[in-house]
C-alpha cells in the first residue's frame, strides 16, 4: 500500500456501484460479499482505489443518494461486516476504499425528516431541513433536474409548508445553519474512518448554504463549513481523502481546496467534456484552453479526473454552441439526452471505436489529475437507452457470455436492471472471461495503460508543459516532475499526421516499449497516440 499522506496522488480509482458488480445470493442484485469475490480481479486490472456508490439505506429514488440512516448499510447489499470484510480484503491487496458522503441532503424517509415535519415550526427539530412558507423564496435559482422537477421547493402537507431541494423532491436540502446538522454530520464523517475507510466523496458539496439574492452556490459559508471538517479529519485522520463534487468552472473550482485547507481532491468537470469536444472538432483548443485557464490547486491538492460516471455526462461546464455541437456529435439518438447532459456509457458515445477509446482514455490517464474508470468502460461496455433517468448506464457487470453474465444466478428477468440488449453491446459479446482470454482486448489494453501510469508518478504529480505543433489535431505536451519527463503525442483527427516535435534527444515508446535514438518527429496513425519516456 502507498503510504504516503497524498497516497490519492499516484491512485487509479475505478468507480463501482455495487448493486450491479456481483449478486453473491441469486437476488438479482449486487452486494458487498459479491464485490468481495471480484477483488482478484480489480487487483489483476492494477486499480488502487475503489469509489462505491451509496451504500446506505435508503428507498432508493435517487440509487441511494437519498440515504435514510447515515450509519448503516442497505439490506440488498449486506451487513456492517459485510462491508468491513470488504475494506479488509481490499486493504490487503493495498486498494482503497472511498465511500460516498451525501452531506447536502437525505431522503424523505429518513427519520430526522420525518421528525422535521412535525416539529413545531420554530423548534430545533424542524429547523433540520430548509423551510419556507411561499415557493418565492431563492428565485432564479437553477434547477439541477430539470427534466423531472420543476421547482426547487415541494409543499409538505404535514407541516403545512414548503421543503427546499436541489435534485429530487424526495431529498430534502439539510439545513447547514443548524449547528446539529452540521455535529451531526461531522460525527457520521467519524464513523465511517473509524471503520477504516480512506475517502469519502462528497456529493453535491455546492449546495450546502442558501442565501436570498446569490445562486445558493458556492457560498462563503459552505466554505467555511469544508474548512471545519477538513481540519477535523485532518486532525483525527491523517492521511484520508476528502473529494469535492463541485459541477463548477475552472476559478471557482479551485476554490473547493481552500487554501489547501479543504478539499483534498475535487473533480475537474469542465475538463471532461473538452477530451470529447476535442475529438469531435480534430482540434486540440478545448483541451488547451481549460487547462490554461485552471490554477494550480495548492500542495496536497489533486484534480479527480473522469470520461465517464455513474450520471449523465454533463454539459453545464460549456457555453450554448458547444453544448449544441456536444448534443449533435454524441447524442444522435433523442433518447441519449437527460437534463443538462447525455446519459452514454463511454464506448457507445464513442461509436465503439476502439482508437477512439485508447486515445481518449490515453490522455484521461497522462494530463494533470488522477484518473477515475467507470465500472465496465473497461470492458467497452454499452448501455440501455430505453430505461428510466440514468439506469441505462448502471446495468449489470458482463462477467462472462451466460444469460445471467455471470452476475447473478437469478432469472436475469429478476435483475434490478437489465442486462444491456443490443447484440453489439450484449453478454456474448461483450464480457471480462472473453477477454481475459484475448490478448488483443481492451480489457488488457486497459491493464497495460494502467500499469504504465503506475510506473509514471510524474503523470500524477509533474508539471505540464504544452507544445504547439503546427497541427491543430496534434495534442502534445510533457510531463515533468519527480526525476521524470514523459512527452504525449495524440492525434485527434482521422487523418495521419507527421508531428515534428523540435526536439532531438533519445527516448523511449512506453505502449510498444521501443528505443529512438533520436526522437524529432513522430508519425502519428488515425486517432493515433504515444507516450514517451524522454532520456535526454
Ligand atoms: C450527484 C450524484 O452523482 C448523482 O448521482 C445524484 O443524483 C446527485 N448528486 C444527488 O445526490
Amino acid at each position: 500500500m502507498n503510504t504516503a499522506l497524498d497516497w490519492y496522488k499516484d491512485a487509479v480509482i475505478y468507480e463501482v456501484q455495487v448493486r450491479s458488480f456481483r449478486d453473491s445470493n441469486g437476488d438479482g442484485v449486487g452486494d458487498l460479499p459479491g464485490l468481495l469475490s471480484k477483488l482478484d480481479y480489480l487487483e489483476d486490472l492494477g486499480v488502487t482505489a475503489l469509489w462505491l456508490l451509496p451504500h446506505y439505506p435508503s428507498p432508493l429514488t435517487d440509487d441511494g443518494y437519498d440515504i435514510a440512516d447515515y450509519f448503516g448499510i442497505h439490506e440488498d447489499l449486506g451487513t456492517l461486516d459485510d462491508f468491513k470484510a470488504v475494506l479488509e480484503a481490499a486493504h490487503a491487496r493495498g486498494i482503497r476504499v472511498i465511500t460516498e458522503l451525501v452531506l447536502n441532503h437525505t431522503s424523505d424517509q429518513h427519520p430526522w425528516f420525518q421528525r422535521a415535519r412535525r416539529a413545531p415550526a420554530d423548534s430545533a427539530e424542524r429547523d433540520v431541513y430548509v423551510w419556507s412558507e411561499t415557493p418565492e423564496k431563492y428565485a432564479g435559482v437553477r434547477r439541477i433536474f430539470p427534466d423531472y422537477e420543476d421547482s426547487n421547493w415541494e409543499w409538505d402537507e404535514v407541516a403545512q409548508a414548503y421543503y427546499w431541494h436541489r435534485f429530487f423532491r424526495t431529498q430534502p436540502d439539510l439545513n447547514f445553519d443548524s449547528p446539529w446538522v452540521r455535529e451531526k454530520l461531522l460525527e457520521v464523517v467519524d464513523f465511517w474512518f473509524e471503520l477504516g475507510v480512506d475517502g469519502m466523496r462528497l456529493d453535491a458539496v455546492t449546495y450546502l448554504y442558501e442565501r436570498e439574492g446569490t445562486n445558493c452556490e458556492s457560498l462563503p459559508e459552505t466554505h467555511a463549513y469544508l474548512r471545519t471538517l477538513r481540519a477535523h479529519v485532518d486532525e483525527r485522520f491523517p492521511g484520508r481523502m476528502l473529494l469535492g463534487e463541485a459541477n463548477q468552472w475552472p476559478e471557482e473550482l479551485v476554490g473547493y481546496f481552500g487554501d489547501d485547507d479543504e478539499c483534498h481532491m475535487v473533480y475537474h468537470f469542465p475538463a471532461m467534456p473538452r477530451l470529447y469536444m476535442a475529438l469531435a472538432q480534430a482540434d486540440r483548443d478545448p483541451v488547451v484552453q481549460i487547462l490554461a485557464r485552471t490554477p494550480e490547486p495548492p500542495p496536497s491538492g489533486q484534480w479527480a479526473t473522469f470520461l465517464r460516471n455513474h450520471d449523465e455526462l454533463t454539459l453545464e461546464m460549456v457555453s450554448e454552441e458547444e453544448r449544441a455541437l456536444m448534443l449533435e456529435v454524441y447524442a444522435q439518438d433523442p433518447r441519449a439526452k437527460l437534463n443538462v447532459g447525455i446519459r452514454r456509457r463511454l464506448a457507445p458515445l464513442l461509436q465503439n471505436d476502439r482508437r477512439k477509446l485508447e486515445l481518449l482514455n490515453a490522455l484521461l490517464f497522462s494530463l494533470p489529475g488522477t484518473p477515475i474508470v467507470y465500472y465496465g468502460d473497461e470492458l467497452g461496455m454499452g448501455d440501455e437507452l430505453d430505461l428510466d433517468d440514468r439506469d441505462g448506464v448502471r446495468t449489470p457487470m458482463q462477467w462472462d457470455a451466460s444469460a445471467g453474465a455471470g452476475f447473478s444466478a437469478a432469472d436475469p428477468a429478476r435483475f434490478h436492471l437489465p442486462l444491456v440488449s443490443d447484440p453489439a453491446f450484449a453478454p456474448p459479446r461483450v464480457n471480462v472471461s472473453a477477454q481475459e482470454h484475448d490478448p488483443d482486448s481492451l480489457l488488457h489494453w486497459t491493464r497495460k495503460l494502467i500499469a504504465l501510469r503506475k510506473r509514471l508518478p510524474v503523470l500524477g504529480r509533474g508539471e505540464l508543459r504544452m507544445l504547439e505543433p503546427t497541427q491543430r489535431a496534434a495534442l502534445a505536451f510533457v510531463r515533468e516532475g519527480r526525476g521524470q519527463r514523459v512527452l504525449v503525442v495524440a492525434n485527434l483527427s482521422a487523418e495521419e499526421q507527421r508531428v515534428e516535435l523540435g526536439l532531438a534527444e533519445p527516448a523511449r515508446e512506453l505502449f510498444r516499449d521501443e528505443a529512438l535514438p533520436e526522437l524529432q518527429a513522430v508519425t502519428l496513425e488515425p486517432f493515433g497516440y504515444r507516450w514517451f519516456a524522454l532520456e535526454g
